[in-house]
């Protein structure tokens, strides 16, 4: 029997990344684009080009170099936003224009547009991009929130206007699967032309509900699912790319869709997505969590051992877990370590794979079992150290214990010239932060600071994250060692240089964040 396709559309890079702190470089972004049209993703929104240089470089370079995906950029009711897209993917061998409006009562009265001319503008930002591209996405915004009859008429109005794909959003996250797949059906039935475009399905999962919104929608017609690596996004984020592939992969006897998605990708690019979005993945997260298939009680482990399907309902490697957690020590080799790390998906060119075997071998040094996990660690830390870097850590030392103060004395080489400094804090972290804001003053306001144990037992590495604040922008520093302060103030600086970077790349207006969606006209 042939199964009915969904289409995979990800949208890590635009949607994913409006997540405050998950700012995304070029080089990562072009990076996780490749990983995304390897693995089979269907449409990749590369980005929201009018909102900045670096957004519209993005989508362009990522046009320019996709092989077998669809690409597309984001772009507001208006002309000027729909040029700069069409300017932004039209080197790509399959573009794509996604524009949108919100429609609910709440999102019209934001550029003061009554129904019909909200409706005019409908028809006419479509027509615009249609004569641009061939492949026209359009979005009412807050679709769930839309007066149906409302929703069935701008709905046609842009299909009339050549939109080949429309989306219905769920942005608050609001929608019951019910409704979720009510809704997709009755749009289907009522609206003139619909059975000849893709309706597609947008949930966010600020109820927890985007998975089960999403798969509810496919069930009542929907063929298009927008979804992101790890379920990255704003708020709760969005419906996670893994979890409804793997459920539609699963579960095939009650959903019978098939998806492009090689799933046995799926485990490396979430473990990149979370290093370069700085978004720690949680432990019990479905799919993709460190102990999605950790079996840890005795009759579990039992059971597993007489026959694995007794508590496992889909393989380790149908998702990319390498089935071992072969340990490497200190005689272990660049070979094995290229090749174990090839193991849990993680390719790097030669110059990397250097640096990561420098650091590898410096941890072997300290700590008798390296683990999968540490190795995982310990490309994040490297990808994480930018040469470009303003700001790095020469060294180090701390007094710590009963008997305060705490000090810090630190050396940083700040553009070059190295600087040293002693602080004190409540705490060494506390000491090693002000001995770094003593040497580099700076606004930034310290949001989130986190520990993690990598692995277990007392030599264990630490892998810190670090987010920061400065006049509405944001960045996450990471990473790791055997010290925990070393990890901390090495985060801490991590975190500092994204935030320059930031600092020297928008200029006021130009962010991301500050695109207001209601600036339509
Ligand atoms: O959630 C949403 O409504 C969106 C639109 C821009 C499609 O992301
Ligand atoms: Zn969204």
């Amino acid at each position: 029997m042939t199964q009915d396709r969904v289409l995979i559309f990800d949208t890590t890079l635009r949607d994913g990344e409006q997540s405050p702190g998950a700012t995304m470089n070029h080089a990562e972004k072009l990076e996780l684009a490749e990983m995304r049209d390897d693995m089979g993703v269907d449409i990749i929104e590369a980005g929201f080009p009018i909102a900045s240089e670096g957004d519209f470089n993005a989508v362009r370079e990522v046009a320019k170099r996709s092989k077998n995906s669809v690409i597309c950029g984001l772009a507001r009711a208006n002309m000027k936003d729909i040029d700069r897209c069409a300017e932004a993917v039209q080197h790509a061998a399959q573009p794509r224009i996604h524009t949108f409006i919100g429609t609910s009562p709440l999102h019209r009265a934001i550029p003061n547009l009554n129904k019909n001319e909200m409706a005019d503008r409908i028809y006419e930002t479509v027509t615009h991009a249609r004569n641009l591209c061939d492949n026209v996405q359009w979005s009412p915004m807050d679709a769930t929130r839309t007066e149906y009859e409302y929703l069935c008429r701008v709905i046609e109005i842009a299909i009339k206007a050549g939109a080949s794909t429309i989306n219905i959003p769920d942005t608050v996250g609001y929608t019951a699967p019910r409704e979720s797949a009510e809704l997709i059906a009755k749009l289907i039935k009522d609206i003139p032309g619909a059975a000849d475009v893709i309706f597609a399905t947008h949930c966010h999962n600020d109820l927890g509900m985007a998975t089960a919104n999403s798969l509810a929608a496919v069930g009542a017609g929907a063929r298009q699912i927008e979804c992101t690596i790890n379920g990255l996004g704003e708020r709760a984020g969005n419906t996670a790319l893994e979890e409804v592939v793997m459920a539609m992969k699963v579960r095939n006897d009650i959903m019978p869709y098939e998806t492009r998605i090689d799933s046995t990708k799926i485990m490396a690019i979430s473990r990149r997505v979370e290093t370069v979005s700085g978004f720690a993945v949680q432990f019990n997260k479905a799919i993709v969590g460190k102990n999605a298939f950790a079996h840890e009680s005795g009759i579990h482990q039992d059971g597993m051992l007489k026959n694995a399907e007794t508590f496992e309902i889909m393989r380790p490697e149908d998702v990319g877990l390498s089935e071992t957690n072969l340990v490497m020590g200190k005689h272990s080799g660049r070979a094995a370590l290229r090749s174990k790390l090839a193991d849990l998906g993680i390719e790097l060119a030669d110059n990397q794979l250097n640096d990561v075997f420098v650091r590898f071998k410096n941890l072997a040094d300290r700590k008798k079992e390296v683990f999968d996990d540490d190795l995982i660690a310990l490309v994040r830390a490297d990808a994480a150290d930018d040469q470009s870097d303003h700001i790095s850590l020469k060294s180090l030392q701390v007094v710590c214990g009963t008997e305060g103060p705490q000090e810090a004395t630190l050396k940083l080489i700040i553009d070059g010239e190295t600087h040293a400094i002693t602080a004190t804090g409540d705490g060494p972290v506390d000491a090693t932060f002000n001995a770094v804001n003593k040497l580099f003053p700076h606004t930034a306001r310290l949001q989130l600071y986190q520990v993690n144990a990598v692995t277990e037992g007392t030599d264990a590495q630490a892998t810190v994250s670090v987010r920061m604040e400065e006049d509405g922008k944001i960045a996450t520093g990471q990473s790791a060692d055997t010290d925990t302060v070393v990890a901390s103030a090495k985060a801490y600086i991590n975190a500092l240089n994204r935030l320059l970077v930031r600092r020297e790349k928008s200029s006021p207006g130009e962010d991301i964040k500050s695109v207001s969606y209601k600036d339509a006209g």
